[in-house]
């Protein structure tokens, strides 16, 4: 029998406050109109005042381990996908452990942006599968907004804060993560980054970006990795019950969802509300779904992401 990482359960959560695009248009040269026709956001939720990452991914988790009925003592692995952590050092995941009450077990972030999550779950199944972990915890957590430059209408509109979790747990049978796929091409840094750091300019920087490479490559790389997905199956698109894209732009979403001909209700798309939430959209979208019944036990779920690095990957998951 094989060993599988089983997605026993999964949280989420948002930060209260709620910025709609006519609050950005109050504050800068945009409209409503203008966000929702070229990237179908209409809604972000922005992090307040003294909420961290950490507060963020600890809600999150908590209800994650509710949905799993597990406790946090139960967990031996927290792999927690950020790219705003609450300080350049200690992992935000060590934060998330304290405050959880752990002291046992590993707990340690991943930086791959946009893409963080897709990574994240790919190092804890493989703990898992090699039988270092029993029980793991994979976050998505971001104060993205905290990277934006307001004065760049083209970069502003587009992000929001959250976090999504999962509990996974080792089990022996068909249900589980069946693969994962990421890749990097370093070269495709200047189509997104970040103007600083602790090495480079000594401040944390904005978000800098090339919309439209980034887009070309969204749309060819995620196409691609999901093919890889399913090859490595033996499946086809006919297979997939639930696609749970990266919500980064409702084009992008919809370019995949035509791409593998997969109708509008097998596709969950929370961008609208939530924006881009980097690491944190794809289990966003994935506990919302989750949470309200339509993912069930037994489907066959796509993720996929990418994001800055260039950085994207893929998942196919048994639930
Ligand atoms: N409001 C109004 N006008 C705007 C805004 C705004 N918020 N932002 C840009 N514009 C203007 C530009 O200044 C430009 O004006 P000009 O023609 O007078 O120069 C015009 O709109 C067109 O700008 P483009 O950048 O060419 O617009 P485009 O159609 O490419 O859409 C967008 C921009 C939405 C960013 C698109 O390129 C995109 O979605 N790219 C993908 C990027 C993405 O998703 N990034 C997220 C992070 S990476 C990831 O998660 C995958």
């Amino acid at each position: 029998m094989t060993r599988r990482s089983v997605i026993l359960g999964a949280g989420a959560y948002l930060p209260k406050r709620v910025v709609t695009n006519n609050d950005l248009a109050a504050q800068m040269d945009t409209t409503d109109d203008w966000i929702i026709q070229r990237t179908g956001i209409r809604q972000r939720h922005v992090a307040a005042e003294g909420e961290f990452t950490s507060h963020l991914a600890v809600k999150a988790s908590e209800r994650a381990l509710a949905a799993a009925g597990l406790k946090a003592a139960d967990i031996d692995l927290i792999v927690l996908a950020t790219t705003t952590p609450d300080e350049t050092f200690p992992a935000t995941a060590t934060r998330v452990q304290a405050l959880l009450g752990l002291t046992r077990g590993a707990a340690f972030d991943v930086q791959a942006v946009c893409a963080g999550f897709v990574f994240g779950l790919a190092v804890a199944d493989n703990f898992i599968k090699v039988g270092q972990a029993e029980t793991a915890l994979v976050i998505g957590a971001e104060t993205f907004t905290r990277l934006l430059d307001w004065n760049d209408r083209g970069t502003a509109v587009l992000f929001g804060d959250g976090a999504g979790a999962v509990v996974l747990k080792a089990s022996y049978g068909d249900r589980g993560v069946l693969s994962t796929h990421l890749h990097s091409d370093g070269r495709g840094h200047d189509a997104l980054y970040v103007d600083g750091g602790p090495s480079s300019t000594g401040r944390v920087g904005h978000v800098r970006m090339q919309g439209k490479e980034v887009f070309k490559h969204a749309v060819s790389k995620l196409a691609q990795v999901i093919q890889e997905a399913l090859d490595a199956n033996g499946m086809t698109a006919d297979d997939i019950d639930w696609l749970v894209p990266h919500q980064a732009n409702r084009r992008i979403i919809d370019g995949m969802a035509d791409k593998y001909r997969l109708p509008r209700e097998k596709v969950v798309v929370t961008v609208d509300r939530h924006a881009n939430t980097s690491a944190a959209s794809v289990p966003l979208a994935l506990a919302e779904a989750m949470d309200d019944g339509r993912i069930k036990p037994g489907h066959l779920v796509v993720l996929e992401a990418i994001g800055g690095g260039l950085a994207w990957g893929a998942a196919l998951v048994r639930m």
